[in-house]
């Protein structure tokens, strides 16, 4: 038997793409007798038609993405917002550390009170990471409204990089530094029409989660894509048939959604209904016609370096360039061990560093990103264009529009397989083992962490860092307490299933995921579980990441660990960050070192 509830949660963990479109406001070599780089960020509330329909928005600075954030390591980093949004908000740096500054961090309640309406805030903080990253809105779904920005951390002079691992002429390694100095974001995102606060609404009217969005962007331009049933059909994959039988449909919408009476059928024993739902919401596709992202380079420069930041709401998929097998050189802004790979696994806060040979017939190459939700069929595009062209026929996909691999031999990056650069060790034993169970809890729409929805309330009340919680006050089930110095393993067991794949991302440092497995986690630590089935865990060599998706549980319960060193005192989020799985209550705070917290400064204590 397996529990509607999360089937319907699998369902729901379809997701999208969005973009941005990246602007330098600063130029990073220069003396650091200057002081901290600086940026200032306009926050309104506008219309803007990125995929070509009409939709309110936020705006940062008039565009959309926000513009790059663009740095060196070891500046001193200074954001001042102005908050010109109808809403409440703060800004978040995703996976930036914030060593030393956790009052920095962007979480409303947690690390900061709310930056309301017409007021501004100023972050400060310290770049001492290099790499890949992005900002974003942590307020309810504000993501999906367009709050987000790439950042790029140029590594300090002298920093040591995997690049000679690519190729061993000096002349190439020239070519491929040049390059990553150049390195251009490509943020992919997910749109939809409504705005976040109207898909809340509608959740709440409706009792069901509505996981259809509209197009996918690169760097925030994009297209509504209306497939023909036929089409359609064709791709249909194994998920989709048990699930389009709960109601006896033929298929897919025209959105390529499933319909809303699946999602129906799979919330039983929670209210729903439909008929507050629009069409356009889950089947009427209206197709536009907008111009898609150019990445332009000259063939002449030999490489081009990308950092490809998957800023979006719901979606997870597959990325690829048509014909252009690329380099991993970073993963989540830190250096591994290079992987030459034609397709990557992307999900919600990734980021893969890329490198890209330029050594095709010259001409214009189809970039992708494909959905691989079992609830939407979901494709957007964009091109790389080098030499100006000449070649006009089409360019041959390694993915096809549902993210599969088109033919035997295209390679996925291999996260089992990735090495940090230079090599890190991992404590091979842990101080504490949390337990924290995954689930679908109570209306369809709501998620919890720990067994227990995150209480929403808490936004709006005096922050946790300013405020830290007694271990014995248990405060909502949400609060864990961490000793610094310690060894952390969290193990995240997926309860009710089918369950689809969460992409738990922690605040404040880096985890290594030491193992994962299906069934039941029956151990009161990680120790014992690998004692019992040493085949589950990697503790010599783990990969190391921001964030780390859940394995799917489609028949009985998986589950994942991870480890981590407590070096960074401070009150910490950790969180599913699907937005409406965020909305929904899954989060929870980790209150890490909290025997050696900073002294919050009055600037911080003091705003109001
Ligand atoms: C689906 O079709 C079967 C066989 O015709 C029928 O027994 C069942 O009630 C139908 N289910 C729904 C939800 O319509
Ligand atoms: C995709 O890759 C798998 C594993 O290599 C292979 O079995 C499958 O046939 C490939 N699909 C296509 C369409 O070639
Ligand atoms: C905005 O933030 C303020 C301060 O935290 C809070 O009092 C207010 O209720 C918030 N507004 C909303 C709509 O959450
Ligand atoms: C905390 O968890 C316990 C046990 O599951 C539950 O009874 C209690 O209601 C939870 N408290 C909150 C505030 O969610
Ligand atoms: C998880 O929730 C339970 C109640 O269900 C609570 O007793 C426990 O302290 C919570 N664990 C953590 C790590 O917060
Ligand atoms: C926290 O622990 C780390 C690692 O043991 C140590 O380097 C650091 O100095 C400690 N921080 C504080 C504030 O004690």
């Amino acid at each position: 038997m397996f529990d509607t509830r999360s089937l319907r949660g699998l369902l729901t963990a379809l997701w999208l793409l969005f973009a941005a479109i990246p602007t330098v406001i600063g130029k990073p070599s220069r003396p650091c007798t200057l002081g901290p780089r600086k940026f200032e960020l306009t926050l309104e509330w506008k219309k803007h038609a990125p995929d070509g329909f009409e939709r309110d928005m936020i705006l940062v600075n008039g565009q959309f993405p926000g513009p790059l954030l663009e740095i060196t390591e070891g500046d001193d980093v200074e954001v001042l917002v102005h908050n010109k949004l109808p809403y409440n908000t703060t800004i978040h740096y995703h996976g930036i550390e914030m060593h030393n500054t956790p009052w920095s961090d962007g979480v409303p309640g947690l690390t900061q009170r709310q930056i309301q309406p017409g007021s501004s805030f100023t972050y400060r903080w310290t770049a001492t990471q290099y790499g890949s990253y992005w900002y974003h809105a942590h307020q309810r779904g504000q993501i999906n409204d367009g709050l987000y920005g790439p950042i790029i951390i140029h590594p300090r002079h002298g920093r040591e990089n995997p690049l000679d691992l690519i190729s061993n002429d000096p002349a190439t390694v020239r070519a491929l530094e040049k390059a990553v100095a150049d390195v251009k974001p490509l943020v992919m995102s997910d749109l939809r029409h409504i705005t976040s606060d109207e898909d809340w609404e509608l959740s709440l009217a409706s009792g069901i989660e509505t996981p259809c969005y509209d197009s996918v962007l690169f760097n925030g331009k994009g297209r509504v894509n209306c497939w023909p049933q036929e089409k359609i059909n064709s791709l249909l994959g194994p998920e989709q048939a048990p699930l389009l039988g709960l109601i006896n449909a033929t298929g897919m919408t025209d959105k390529a959604c499933l319909p809303a009476e699946v999602l129906g059928a799979l919330a039983a024993g929670s209210p729903t209904d439909l008929s507050v739902i629009p069409p356009d919401i889950f089947d009427v596709c209206t197709p536009t016609e907008q111009p898609l992202e150019v990445i332009e380079v000259p063939s002449s420069q030999g490489w081009v370096a990308l950092d490809v930041i998957a800023t979006f709401g719901l979606i997870a998929g597959s990325f690829s360039i048509d014909e252009h097998p690329v380099w991993i050189y970073a993963v989540d802004g830190a250096y591994i061990e290079p992987q030459l790979v034609e397709a990557i696994s992307v999900t919600n806060g990734d980021r893969f560093s890329i490198l890209v040979k330029l050594d095709k017939e010259p001409g214009d190459y189809t970039i992708r990103m494909a959905s691989t939700a079992a609830a939407q069929m979901l494709s957007g595009y964009a091109t790389l264009s080098y030499a100006e062209g000449g070649r006009n026929e089409a360019s041959a996909g390694y993915i096809n529009d549902v993210g599969k691999n088109t033919t035997a031999s295209v390679r996925f990056f291999d996260q089992a397989a990735m090495r940090s650069f230079p090599p890190e060790t991992v404590s091979p034993t842990a101080d504490q083992t949390y337990k924290l169970g995954l689930r679908v809890a109570g209306a369809s729409y709501q998620w919890a962490l720990n067994n227990t929805i995150y209480p929403s309330h808490l936004d709006n009340e005096n922050p946790i860092l300013f405020n830290p919680q007694r271990e014995d006050e248990g405060q909502h089930n949400v609060t864990i307490s961490t000793q610094n110095g310690t060894w952390v393993d969290l193990v995240f067991v997926a309860e009710t299933f089918p369950m689809p794949p969460h992409p738990i991302h922690k605040h404040g440092n880096r985890m290594w995921l030491i193992g994962q497995g299906e069934g039941a986690f029956e151990y009161a630590s990680v120790a014992e579980a690998a004692a019992a089935m040493p085949e589950a865990f990697n503790f010599v060599n783990p990969p190391k990441r921001d964030g780390f998706a859940t394995p799917p549980a489609n028949t009985g319960q998986t589950w994942m660990a991870v480890r981590y060193h407590v070096t960074n005192p401070g009150a910490w989020f950790l969180h599913c960050h699907i937005q409406a799985h965020l909305q929904g209550g899954m989060a929870m705070v980790i209150q890490d070192g909290v025997d050696s917290w900073p002294t919050i400064p009055d600037e911080y204590l003091g705003y109001h």
